[in-house]
């Protein structure tokens, strides 16, 4: 069980390059059995996540290749099962992109229930409402999810909820089936509208990906493509957060600004300098930053997966905050480890009121899920004296070469294995 050991008080200088979309990588591979034809998918990040996708495919019995660290062609010709494995499927969530895969591909799907970060309730009733709009069957029995239908037709499908997931999961389902499906209240994160160019560029027929309105227009077969993901928004926001936590001055390369329009809108009402310039931004440091409240939102909302990366930045504002957290009704268990550090943070149910103090101290802390363990690391590069983060699988499942990237950022932070 490795650790991680960071040094604070040190302000990260210099560039970063930002890797592929973790949530768009993870819904863009599993997409890629409903081509009929080869896939090259590019800027894939380099995470857990994104392999764990990668050995269901091949246990599904799809050829893949890698070609260098970030590039990936996949053939689907070659599934010759609808049945997904209990040990592969409940290491991530989006293990459930592979219902909706294999029943538009198959018309049948078999996929135990999805694992992923602990971080509240995480129903898939919209999911199933949508499948079952399309003329499915969907059973559940022993912990597994069984989708079959005779044949799938197109229906008008209004989410209860925004859901990501649900958005995805009834686009890769319908986009093969008979007539047009449209999805009413759907989710308009970055990773639906790369998930939906990389299904049009295989030939099907999307349209309004992006807008709370989908319409797809089923297609016969699909083909193959050339794809590559959108950078990370998520991974970005965090350099940015971590940037402004640790006093420093750095240049976030390779994004697309309008995605981190509410971190920036947020960071700058804080008093921290954002920089736009062309797909890269820069990050400066303005003395101790001014608290803000948060309520975090579906995009273009401020994103839930960056409340407890911000949370830090917020414990050393100059002021109280308060974050309402509406996505998720768990999403506070970083707070505890904030407070070993010194953090002044009261919890009630989804709202966090927070206390700015001058400076954390450094202590150790555990990460509890993925964004808790991004958390964790700001919170370190922060503190006085050393953080030791333990539990780094969490952070291994989103976050590409963490350690170099804030390396060459001039962080003090180093691995050491239990043994050490
Ligand atoms: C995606 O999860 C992301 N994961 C999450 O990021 C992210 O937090 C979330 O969207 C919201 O932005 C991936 O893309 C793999 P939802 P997802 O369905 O799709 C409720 C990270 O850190 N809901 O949009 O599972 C649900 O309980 C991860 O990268 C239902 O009630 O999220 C939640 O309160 C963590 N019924 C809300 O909707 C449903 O059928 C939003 O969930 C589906 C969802």
């Amino acid at each position: 069980m490795d650790k991680l050991i960071i040094e604070g008080g040190h302000p990260l200088k210099g560039e970063v390059n930002i890797s592929g979309a973790k949530n768009s990588a993870v819904a863009i591979l599993p997409a890629a059995i409903l081509a009929g034809e080869t896939c090259t998918i590019k800027n894939l990040p380099d995470i857990k996540d994104v392999s764990n996708i990668i050995d269901i495919l091949i246990q599904l019995g799809a050829r893949v290749e890698r070609e260098g660290h970030d590039k990936l062609i996949v053939n689907s010709n070659n599934i010759d099962t609808y049945k997904v494995d209990f040990e592969l499927s409940k290491k991530l969530r989006a293990s459930y992109y592979f219902i909706g895969a294999l029943l538009g591909r198959f018309k049948k799907a078999e996929v135990p229930f999805p694992g992923g970060c602990d971080i509240g309730v995480r129903p898939i009733d919209q999911h199933i409402k949508g499948f079952e709009a399309l003329g499915a069957k969907i059973t559940i029995e022993h912990g597994i999810i069984r989708a079959e239908a005779d044949k799938l037709v197109g229906a008008s499908i209004f989410l209860d909820v925004v859901s990501v997931g649900a958005t995805i999961n009834i686009m890769l389902a319908a986009c093969m089936a008979k007539g047009t499906t449209t999805i009413e209240n759907a989710a308009k994160e970055p990773y639906i509208v790369d998930t939906a160019n990389f299904l049009n560029a295989l030939g099907a027929n999307i349209k309004g990906a992006g807008t709370d309105e989908i319409k797809i227009k089923g297609v016969e077969r699909l083909g193959g493509c050339e794809h590559a993901i959108i950078p990370d928004q998520m991974e970005a926001g965090t350099y940015m957060i971590a940037a402004a936590a640790s006093k420093g001055n750095v240049l976030v390369k390779n994004i697309i600004p309008t995605h981190l329009d509410s971190i920036s809108a947020k960071m700058k009402e804080m008093g921290v300098e954002i920089i736009e310039n062309g797909d890269s931004l820069r990050v400066i440091a303005n003395g101790r930053p001014k608290a803000a409240n948060i309520k975090t939102m579906p995009y273009p909302g401020f994103p839930t997966d960056l409340q407890q990366p911000m949370s830090v930045l917020l414990s050393v504002a100059d002021g109280t905050a308060i974050i309402n957290e509406s996505i998720y009704d768990g999403r506070f268990k970083h707070v505890d480890e904030l407070k070993k550090m010194g953090a002044k943070i009261n919890v009630e149910g989804r709202i966090a009121v927070i206390e700015g103090v001058p400076k954390l101290s450094g202590a150790p802390v555990c990460a509890t899920d993925l964004r808790a363990g991004a958390a964790m690391v700001v919170a370190g590069l922060s503190a006085e004296g050393e953080t030791i983060i333990s539990n780094l699988a969490h952070i291994e499942r989103g976050y590409e070469r963490l350690e170099r990237k804030l390396l060459e950022l001039g962080a003090k932070i180093k691995r050491v294995s239990e043994e050490d």
